[in-house]
């Protein structure tokens, strides 16, 4: 029987960095994985490149820019943690980023350079760690008033006061994705918010797509919105977003569309401006009055050229030169690019998912330490708990908050 101060399931994120602080701290730390890969997540992040986090996170208003039933609950780790103790991190590490819009950081270089200078935190730690290692049962007793618990693995039985779950959510389950961190939430009797795919792009049926559909590839910059969502009981559920959109064969993607599905419901429509900041409708009249261009020419000056055409072919009359279309007509093409709404069929799913919405519900969670209240030793961070940041960097910055806040309590429990 192997016995450790700590053992933290999942080498992800959230894992490695924990396994890492605790480890400095002085606790004796397991870090199990099955993944054959270290980190696949980070390896894959922000293009190859790792949005490691946000300037613009402010861990006093965390409902900006994160989302679950409680987004004030991440606020005493994001405080404890912040965006700019990471970057001093990663500059003791030496490694070059910069900044790309709205506060996003990335490394100038890999995602590689994150997974190395987390691999080397975990061995300034002295964290153990057993990669690739299926895990199984998890078992629970007192010993002595104190908790214990019992990890069957690949390689024989781990006991352990404090046990850690850094197992993520369900988004890409070909690179080993797995309910995990659910599971043992419910063996323990923990709430789970139904987790669903977030930050992902969203489809349409068939039949009301196929006009749209010769619009793939095209992107362009909106001003995306949800409707407010009825009974939904989520703080902050309705958002707008100004980013760009993708076309795609099966519905839409881009920036635009990843933050907005993070809060869309189904059923509820979504909005689109596909011409912000612009008075259509008032351009359109004076275009009248000055040319005998076509309408799809005229509206090729506030959208791209491929997406006045296809608009423009939708009605007959919108087909016409822009001085001969009727003014009602010319007011309801405005109407339909400034307020384009539509109803996804559903998203694309776990398969493309960045994140995953739902989670271990914060309720269950102290959120200093991120152990769970009834289950003492029992810790759960980084994805897995419901709390769900924007793209950009949030995500991430949760992982190692949370993290941190968890190694903390690791180290000074064993201390
Ligand atoms: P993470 O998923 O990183 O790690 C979980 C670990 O647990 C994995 O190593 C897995 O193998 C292991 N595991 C799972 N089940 C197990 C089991 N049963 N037994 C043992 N081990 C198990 N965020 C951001 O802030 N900036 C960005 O640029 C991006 N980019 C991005 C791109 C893409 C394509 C995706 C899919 C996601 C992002 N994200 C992101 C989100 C970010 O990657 C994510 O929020 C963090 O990796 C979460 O960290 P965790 O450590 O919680 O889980």
């Amino acid at each position: 029987m192997h016995a450790y101060d700590a053992v933290v399931i999942g080498a992800g994120a959230a894992g490695l960095f924990c396994a890492g602080v605790a480890g400095q701290l002085g606790a004796r730390v397991l870090l199990l994985d099955h993944g054959e890969k270290i980190a696949e997540k980070i390896r894959i992040s922000g293009g190859g490149r790792c949005n490691f986090t946000n300037r613009d996170l402010d861990p006093r208003a965390p409902h900006r820019h994160f989302l679950g039933e409680n987004p004030d609950f991440c606020r005493s780790a994001l405080s404890r943690y912040t965006a700019a103790d990471f970057v001093a991190l990663v500059r003791r590490h030496g490694i070059p980023f910069h900044e790309k819009h709205k506060g996003q950081l990335f490394g100038d270089r890999s995602s590689e350079d994150f997974i190395r200078m987390l691999l080397a935190e975990c061995e300034a730690g002295g964290v153990a760690r057993w990669q690739p290692c299926r895990v199984g049962a998890v078992r629970h007793r007192n010993a002595d008033g104190a908790p214990l618990y019992e990890i069957d693995t690949e390689r024989g039985t781990v006991r352990t006061p404090r046990l850690v779950i850094a197992t993520g959510g369900l988004s890409i389950p070909k690179i080993g994705a797995t309910d995990f961190g659910y599971r043992i939430a419910r063996q323990f009797g923990l709430r789970v918010v139904p987790p669903r795919p977030a930050l992902v792009p969203l489809t349409f049926d068939g039949g009301d797509w196929a006009p749209y559909a010769q619009l793939a590839g095209l992107s362009l910059p909106v001003r995306m919105a949800t409707a407010p969502l009825p009974a939904a009981g989520v703080r902050g559920s309705t958002a707008a977003f100004d980013e760009d959109l993708l076309f795609t064969h099966r519905g839409l993607s881009g920036p635009a569309v990843l933050q907005i599905s993070s809060y869309w419901q189904p059923g509820a429509p979504v909005r689109i401006d596909l011409a912000p900041g612009t008075d259509l409708a008032a351009e359109l009249r004076q275009a009248k009055s000055l040319s005998r261009k076509r309408l799809a020419n005229e509206l090729a000056t506030f959208v791209p050229a491929r997406l006045a055409d296809a608009w423009a072919q939708r009605d007959a009359a919108w087909q016409r030169p822009v001085n001969e279309v009727p003014d009602k007509a010319l007011a309801a093409l405005a109407q339909a690019l400034s307020h384009w709404e539509l109803v996804p069929s559903g998203t694309e799913g776990y398969r493309k998912a960045e994140v995953t919405a739902g989670g271990i519900d914060t309720r269950e969670l102290s959120s200093q330490t991120l152990e769970a209240r009834t289950q003492p030793g029992l810790f759960f961070i980084g994805e897995v708990v419901d709390v769900t940041g924007w793209l950009g960097g949030y995500n991430f910055q949760w992982a190692w908050s949370s993290a941190w806040a968890c190694a903390q309590k690791l180290g000074s429990d064993t201390n």
